[in-house]
């Protein structure tokens, strides 16, 4: 089937098959491979994406349920060559190990400093509590949201 969608802000096709996730589409029909399949599952927050303005698994998405919606991935984060704040606070804070983890830490992050600017360390927990790191012991991932949130 096709289907037609926003994605970073440009209407997007994609020939898909009807039980196919969203992650799927983005990564192998649009080309797309920010987000993460770590476990396909709805358990690890690798495959954050933005739907409709709202944090989703992608891989709990059918890509057909996206027809006509409209998706963020980490990709469409970046202004052209500038990074999103949240983005570029991981860099500087070393927050990024093997990175798995990252797209969908960034965007979960990205989310919650739209919605809050400047969270607490125990509401920056409850919005990353989706989002699974086995790598670095979040010291470092809670250190960059608040450093984006400082604008540091
Ligand atoms: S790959 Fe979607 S939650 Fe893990
Ligand atoms: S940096 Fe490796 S899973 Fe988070």
């Amino acid at each position: 089937m096709r289907i037609e969608l926003e994605v970073n802000g440009e209407l997007v096709a994609a020939d898909v098959w009807p039980g196919e996730s969203l992650l799927y589409a983005l990564r192998e029909r649009i080309g797309l491979p920010g987000s993460k399949n770590a476990c396909e599952q709805g358990e690890c927050g690798s495959c954050s994406v933005l739907l409709d303005g709202t944090l989703a698994c992608s891989c709990l998405v059918l890509a057909a349920q996206a027809d006509g919606h409209s998706v963020v991935t980490v990709e469409g984060l970046a202004g052209g060559e500038e990074l999103h704040p949240v983005q570029r606070a991981f860099v500087e804070e070393g927050a990024v190990q093997c990175g798995f983890c990252t797209p969908g830490l960034v965007v979960a992050a990205a989310d919650l400093l739209a919605r809050s600017p400047d969270p607490g360390d125990d509401e920056i927990r409850e919005a990353l509590a989706g989002n699974l790191c086995r790598c670095t012991g979040y010291g470092r991932i809670l250190a960059a949201v608040r450093s984006a949130a400082n604008g540091s």
